[in-house]
């Protein structure tokens, strides 16, 4: 292909921030960087479970281990780890597509559709079926960005086992390429 014909199909998929409703500029761009899927996952005060489907998740620091988690301030479990001061990421396996479309949908209880388990150091979920890694950890910070909330937390904790990651990107969820593990 040339560079004109190339040029072309970049400008037919392109918007301008502001030019349509708010924010879909800014998704299109965004759906076109894959990422794997997490479950944040944090006990309220009263101890019960909640969880959110999260892609908005980066390491921060190694020394000392950190993390950042970006969620809406509307979010449920937003509030939840606000009152514990605690949360977990739970990273899915590709198998579990329909978890992560309910940790992102209107099912009453989430947690009925999956197994959990508190975990060892900061007690927080950790979804033993659908998760092949684990981090727990305790909210070192706490920024409001726009309509978000950067929660850093501090890794108190990591399980991590070998399987194929879920990925999400380009609107769909897809599973990693892996020939064999
Ligand atoms: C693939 C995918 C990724 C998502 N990533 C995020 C995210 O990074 N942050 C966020 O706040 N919501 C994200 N969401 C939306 C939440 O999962 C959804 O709004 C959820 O219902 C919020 O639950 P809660 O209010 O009980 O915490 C994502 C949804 C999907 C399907």
């Amino acid at each position: 292909m040339n560079a004109g014909a190339a040029d072309e199909r970049f400008a037919a998929a392109s918007a301008s921030p502001g030019s349509g409703p708010p924010g879909d500029a800014q998704r299109l761009f965004m759906s076109m960087f894959p990422s794997g899927v997490a479950v944040v996952t944090a006990t309220d005060g009263g101890g019960v479970p909640h969880g959110l489907t999260c892609t908005a998740m980066t390491s921060v620091s190694l020394e000392p281990p950190t993390l950042l988690v970006s969620l809406n301030h509307a979010s449920g479990t937003l509030a939840a780890l606000r009152e514990s001061g605690r949360f977990a990421v739970n990273l899915l396996r590709a198998r579990s597509e329909r978890t992560a479309e309910i940790f992102a949908g209107r099912v009453a209880d989430r947690f009925d559709a999956t197994i959990w388990t508190p975990s060892v150091s900061t007690r927080q979920p950790r979804l033993v079926r659908d998760a092949f890694a684990f981090a727990g950890c305790t909210v070192h910070q706490a920024i409001s960005v726009g309509d978000h909330e950067l929660v850093v937390g501090r890794i108190q904790e990591i399980e991590v086992a070998e399987d194929v990651p879920l990925l999400y990107g380009m609107r769909r969820f897809a599973r990693w390429p892996v020939q064999q593990l």
